[in-house]
């Protein structure tokens, strides 16, 4: 059945993964961005990659509770997907105000919408940050959360307020869905991450390493307790994630109302990686040599990171199809085609495909 859904930050890499999922799904988007994180050229993308159904944009922010109420009253929104807000660990540590701002205020108006305008599905993007460091691996929705940023401390802040709402709100139901690590991009090369700057995720710099617009990768510390002693984690193909949010909103839109108002549900692939098992992998998948170096340990690192993912599968029956040279392949493919999509119109670089 068709639904109408709003995703917040809908251009973003996640939600803009997510749409075509959706689309494709057969459901109707309307994306609400304010660019400052996102790309307005790419949302026409969306659609023809898609192949099918058609996305609307509002350009607005989402800290503004009146905006985001009257959308979603004018275009009787069935559910909302909230990706919109920052996400850079170490900004947040550095200025921790802004990502309360902008973080919290998010989903406080996106809370006060849909309490006011009767809308009572919520798929909130959260983060497996909330975890901290864990001590067990895998790790399963019930493990205790530990905060090592503002950032992490505003995805939990955030969890805490849907889950007032959702005591007081009759009928409210959602489900916070904890990414572990996200990457790769769309197998069309056409969409995908591309920091601005110097990326600080170890996946876009391999990429911008391979394509020669980095020196080398700096492998943040060679003797954690793992089996080559560099970092652990869980990847997570961002088309996975994306169908992994599809499932999590056509469950909350099911007749059978689940009877746990607001769920954490963990979204990975239960299998970990190494920093060094990466950059080999990217190697041989993508047929480039990556230049790396081991140096100190970043701050903040835990030594390995790992989901229990069996709740998803359970409770709306996914679970990921791509593995880690998949990742790489399709992360190589968009970044091979990054000078492009700036010189070349979208038109000839999708005639090209
Ligand atoms: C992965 C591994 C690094 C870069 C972050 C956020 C988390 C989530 C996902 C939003 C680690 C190592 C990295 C590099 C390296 N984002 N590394 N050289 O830190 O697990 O998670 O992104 O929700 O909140 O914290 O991801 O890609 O930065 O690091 O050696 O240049 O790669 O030490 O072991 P992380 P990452």
């Amino acid at each position: 059945m068709t639904r109408r859904i709003l995703a917040t930050g809908g251009a973003g890499y996640i939600g803009s993964h997510t749409t075509i999922e959706l689309l494709k799904a057969g459901h109707s988007v309307l994306i609400l961005d304010n660019f400052e994180n996102s790309d307005r050229d790419l949302v026409a993308r969306i659609p023809l990659i898609a192949g099918v159904g058609e996305v609307r944009l509002i350009e607005g922010d989402v800290r503004d509770a009146r905006l985001v109420a009257d959308v979603m009253k004018q275009h009787n929104i069935d559910a909302v997907l909230h990706f919109a807000g920052k996400k850079a660990v170490g900004e947040s540590v550095s200025n921790p105000l802004l990502y309360y701002h902008d973080n919290l205020m998010g989903v406080l108006s996106v809370l006060s919408a849909m309490r006011d305008t009767g809308c009572r599905r919520l798929v909130f993007s959260s983060s497996a940050t909330v975890y901290g460091a864990a001590k067990i691996l895998p790790i399963p929705e019930t493990a205790p959360t530990s905060i090592t940023s503002p950032y992490g401390r505003t995805k939990l802040m955030a969890e805490e307020m849907i889950d007032d709402m959702a005591t007081a709100t009759e009928g409210f139901r959602a489900i916070s869905l904890r990414y572990f690590n996200p990457v790769g991009a769309h197998s069309s090369g056409l969409i995908g991450e591309n920091p601005t700057g110097a990326p600080n995720n170890l996946f876009p710099y391999i990429a911008q390493a391979a394509a020669g617009l980095r020196d080398r990768v700096q492998v943040y510390g060679g003797d954690y307790e793992t089996i080559d002693g560099t970092g652990s984690r869980d990847y997570i193909h961002v088309v996975d994630l994306a169908r992994g949010h599809v499932a999590a909103v056509e469950h909350l839109m099911s007749s059978l109302a689940d009877p746990v108002l607001h769920r954490r549900v963990n979204l990975g692939t239960g299998k970990g990686y190494t920093v060094l098992q990466v950059i080999e992998a990217f190697s041989i998948a993508c047929g480039i040599e990556v230049p790396y170096h081991i140096v100190e340990r970043r701050s903040g690192d835990a030594a390995a990171s790992l989901a229990d993912a069996s709740l998803a599968r359970a409770l709306f029956n996914w679970s990921p199809d791509f593995g880690l040279v998949q990742m790489c392949r399709d992360l190589w493919r968009f970044q091979q085609g990054v000078p492009e999509h700036r010189k070349r119109g979208l038109r000839k670089l999708l005639s090209a495909q």
